[in-house]
């Protein structure tokens, strides 16, 4: 068997959350690239709709599109409920929707006596609460079938302190890290995989889209060893081989892509 074929997902099923923009939208590219049968899910309708518009002519398989929440525990189940109708089997899920807790003590605003107990608790409810509804819902039709891959977007700010990040964002990404070795550790016996990719800075529109604008991409330079943000077709590598049979060996992992930010 040749090894590219280990990428193949032609005639599997994948889901992904948050998949209307940024991140969630270029590994829903890439699951379309790989053959596979796609739901994109999001809380935005029309952007949703629009993102499954601009990916049609990439599909090979099946493409269509459920507005979730996922800090709606029951519309998670009811958005793999609806994959398992169409397609009788969910073979990856991304749990990748999540929101920016504003910006970190690196800015007053952002320093622990301003910490809004209100957005805290939104934070985690679609950081934290959207991804175990997502595992919970994901893990049970895969552990019966005894085959699944359910990866997680966490982020670099869960694996150490980051002054640039707010703190409900650092803590929701970092209780996510351990999630995923806990599930990965359950549900290994049932040859279900669970990983996280931990992204450093990408080019999207999470908060207010502040990675975007010049002067933070210069800023970064000094930052990131690789001396740049990254584009966001720069996680696709690693979301296929996460999402594939290319990494039959990986479970539990928390691993970054972030120009080498970690690593200082
Ligand atoms: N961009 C980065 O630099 C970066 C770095 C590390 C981690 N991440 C993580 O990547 C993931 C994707 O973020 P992004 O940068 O692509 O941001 P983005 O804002 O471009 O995309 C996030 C998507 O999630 C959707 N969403 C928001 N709340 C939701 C909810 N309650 N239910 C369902 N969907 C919801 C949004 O509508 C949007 O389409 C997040 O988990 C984020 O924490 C991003």
């Amino acid at each position: 068997m040749s090894a590219l074929s280990l990428f193949d997902l032609g005639g599997q099923t994948a889901v992904v959350t948050g998949a209307a923009s940024g991140l969630g939208l270029a590994i829903a590219e890439a699951m379309l690239d790989a053959g596979a049968n796609l739901v994109m899910s999001d809380v935005d309708g029309p952007q949703l709709a629009a993102a499954i518009e601009g990916l049609r002519p990439r599909a090979r398989g099946a493409l269509h599109g459920v507005v979730t929440d996922v800090a709606d525990a029951a519309q998670v189940d009811a958005l793999i409920d609806t994959a398992l109708q169409r397609h009788g089997a969910i073979d990856a899920v991304f749990a990748n929707a999540g929101i920016s807790a504003g910006r970190g003590f690196a800015v007053e605003t952002g320093q622990l006596e301003h910490v809004d107990l209100a957005a805290w608790h939104r934070v985690l409810a679609i950081n934290l609460d959207g991804v175990l509804a997502t595992l919970r819902a994901a893990a049970k039709p895969m552990k019966a079938r005894r085959s699944g891959r359910i990866v997680v977007t966490s982020s670099i700010a869960g694996l150490r302190a980051e002054a640039m990040s707010g703190y409900a964002y650092v803590a929701s990404k970092a209780a996510v890290n351990n999630l995923v070795r806990q599930a990965a550790v359950e549900l290994a016996p049932h040859n279900v995989r669970v990983n996280a990719i931990a992204p450093g800075p990408f080019a999207t529109g999470i908060n207010g889209g502040r990675l975007r604008l010049p002067e933070v991409a210069e800023r970064m330079k000094t930052y990131i060893p690789l001396g740049r943000i990254a584009d966001t077709t720069e996680i696709q590598g690693l979301a296929l081989l996460l999402a594939s049979h290319a990494s039959s060996y990986m479970t539990g992992a928390v691993i970054p892509v972030d120009g080498g930010a970690s690593a200082r």
